[in-house]
């Protein structure tokens, strides 16, 4: 018999998780406004709002934080961690920051000017809030077939580059500071890019004068999938993979709460000595000194032990065919999902799932909704609300998906809770067509309104 699958690591440490009854979590999610970011975490059983910064680190990283070392300046968990980044990406240069949304902050500070252009494949929020919050604008240059869930192709996360090409022949290039590649395209559903795709973007970068920073918080998810069904990359290993990834660009950002398997950290790391000489000015200003930006140096020794650990095979083999495991099963059920699945969620397409639902009345917030009260699992949309509305026209933006993120914390559920959520969806999906109503919007801020909005059940 051919032996079966198992984890490459076993269980050291355990959190208890509350089980609770649909009455009682009806009743927490009014008084929650609808809004899965209001619940205490504790009313949710499995949580799958986000896979960042809620992985389970290992014993050696938990090493690392007893012998942390604190200094202000230069500390050796900076320089263990500086070291770890320069083998790992191939930067020059580096410096921290308290997370992902931060390393852009201080970067975009240095590079973005008002009446901007920055292209990309899909732009994670946090990234165009940062574009548009500077008066510029982000220009989505996915391929196409990235905005049908039932269309296989192996890298959905690609640039077209005849898009690409186009924004380049209609702005100066003194109007286009630089390109972001996000690694894997989280808002595209969490979908890889090929290597040939990053070469030939990046060879029209440099056609262009435009430099190329990667948004890199999912690259060694991205480095499995380059393995796995790229072909000539089969016997190199991911840390051979993702330096080539990275040789192709100027440089990157990242949130460390994904593959840098830790609960808070990021980094910008990149080669052009002037940039960083700029960066550093707002890094000082917004993070800290440049040898902890915003981070314990206990943190910065774990993340330099993650940063080691998430570029393993057996250890992505495990992470990424976990959130195959949940796809297979809700594909197996008919539940409509993103295909090819994502390598950190599942993605659930609500214009598939509950098309009875208006659009107006953000239907994925329903799903999401619906799935809290009937199983005690928090998603989160991917859809109207968190497109925000347009800047200019204040309009809603309504994106071409409209999904709910099921994001899978590394290294934390098992299998088990896998099955839970696959039976879930498939009792909301047995009845759907009694979905007719969604949401209205009661109270919302200017900018990134999903994490705060408040709603009313029609
Ligand atoms: C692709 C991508 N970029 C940037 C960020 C922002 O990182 P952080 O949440 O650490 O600020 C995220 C977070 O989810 C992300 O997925």
């Amino acid at each position: 018999m051919e032996l079966p699958y198992a984890e490459p690591y076993k269980i050291k440490m355990v959190e208890s998780i509350k089980r609770s009854t649909k009455n009682q979590r009806l009743k927490w999610i009014i008084k929650a406004n609808y809004n899965l970011f209001n619940l205490s975490s504790e009313n949710v059983f499995i949580d799958l709002l986000t896979d960042s910064g809620t992985g389970a680190m290992s014993d050696k990283q938990w090493a690392e934080m007893m012998i942390g070392d604190e200094s202000y300046a230069g500390s050796s968990s900076f320089l263990k961690l500086k070291k770890v980044v320069k083998k790992i990406t191939g930067y020059k240069y580096f410096l921290p920051t308290h997370q992902g949304r931060a390393a852009e902050n201080v970067l975009f500070s240095a590079l973005i000017k008002e009446g901007d252009i920055v292209p990309g494949n899909s732009h994670f929020d946090t990234t165009k809030g940062h574009i548009e919050f500077r008066k510029a604008t982000a220009v989505d240059c996915t391929i196409d077939e990235a905005f049908d869930t039932s269309i296989i192709h192996p890298f959905k996360g690609n640039v077209d580059i005849d898009k690409l090409e186009n924004v380049f022949k209609q702005h100066p290039k003194e109007k286009i500071p630089f390109v972001v590649l996000t690694i894997t395209c989280n808002s595209a559903g969490g979908q890889p890019v090929s290597i040939k795709n990053i070469k030939e973007v990046s060879l029209l970068c440099k056609q262009y004068e435009i430099p190329l920073y990667f948004d890199a918080a999912r690259f060694a998810e991205n480095a499995y999938f380059i393995k796995k069904r790229e072909k000539g990359y089969e016997d190199k290993t991911i840390k051979q993979i993702v330096k080539e990834v990275f040789s192709y660009g100027d440089g990157m950002t990242i949130s460390a709460k994904k593959d840098g398997l830790v609960n808070m950290g990021g980094f910008i790391a990149l080669n052009n000595k002037k940039v960083f000489k700029q960066a550093t000015v707002f890094n000082i200003m917004f993070e800290g000194f440049i040898t902890y930006g915003g981070m314990n140096g206990r943190d910065m020794g774990a993340l330099a032990v993650g940063l080691n650990e998430s570029t393993e095979f057996n250890y992505l083999e495990s992470r990424v065919e976990q959130v195959a495991y949940l796809g297979q099963k809700l594909v197996d059920y008919g539940v409509p999902v993103q295909q090819p699945f994502g390598g950190h969620a599942i993605f659930l397409d609500a214009n598939k799932f509950v098309p009875t639902i208006p659009r107006e009345e953000f239907r994925a917030q329903a799903l999401a909704v619906e799935l809290y009260v009937v199983g005690g699992i928090r998603g989160v949309e991917i859809g109207t609300v968190l497109a925000d509305r347009d800047p200019v026209t204040r309009e809603n933006r309504y994106p071409e998906l409209e999904l709910v993120r099921l994001a899978i914390p590394r290294r934390t559920y098992t299998n088990n809770h896998m099955d839970y959520i696959a039976a879930s969806l498939k009792n909301i999906y047995d009845s759907r067509n009694k979905a007719k109503n969604g949401y209205i919007i009661t109270d919302e801020a200017p900018i990134m309104r999903h994490f705060t909005v408040k709603f009313d059940k029609i």
